[in-house]
């Protein structure tokens, strides 16, 4: 079922989102189809469950081709539960973020180049992986939103921050949001 996304100003995208303690449950099978519904039909390529205003440590991500970040290279579907994230160097790249809790803008983050991150899927597998550029920047921004941050609030340079239309007039960067 695709539910309504939470828009930034929402205080429920502020908070410290609380740890899942059950895994392989119809509760939680039910409420990652309902992500994977609404981040398909928003053409995301990643989604918190905050976002949809629920309060626990669950990101989803991945996608073969996306409208938003035509130029991105595939990133396997994930479901990574109870994040634990580990740059792998102090190198950090920009590169252009949205989000679908802030619809119609575009920001130009900085983000660790490499990345180990750790976590649990929905069965309670082990999940480890060394991922770097795109993948670990998806990453970041996902598992951001499970501590209360939004992509705007790393924002450094407010002159590369605004409405996607703007930015891109020529319709480089497509999509709504
Ligand atoms: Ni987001």
């Amino acid at each position: 079922m695709i539910r309504d996304v939470l828009r930034m100003g929402d205080p429920r995208l502020l908070k410290i989102a609380k740890p899942v303690v059950g895994f392989g449950t119809p509760e939680l099978g039910a409420l990652i189809t309902d992500m994977l519904d609404t981040m398909r039909h928003l053409d995301g390529v990643g989604l918190a469950a905050p976002q949809i205003g629920i309060d626990l440590r669950l990101v989803i991500f991945g996608f073969e081709s996306s409208a938003r970040y035509p130029d991105a290279p595939e990133i396997p579907f994930t479901v990574l539960i109870n994040p634990l994230l580990e740059p792998l160097s102090d190198e950090e790249e920009d590169g252009w973020e949205g989000c679908l809790s802030v619809p119609g803008m575009r920001g130009m983050v900085p983000r660790f180049t490499r990345l180990r991150y750790r976590g649990f899927d929905e069965t309670g597998a082990a999940i480890d992986r060394t991922v770097q550029d795109f993948h670990a920047r998806v990453v970041q921004h996902e598992c951001d939103h499970l501590d209360g941050v939004l992509y705007p609030m790393r924002v450094r340079d407010f002159s590369r921050f605004g409405f996607t239309e703007e930015l891109f007039p020529d319709g480089s960067v497509a999509g709504e949001d």
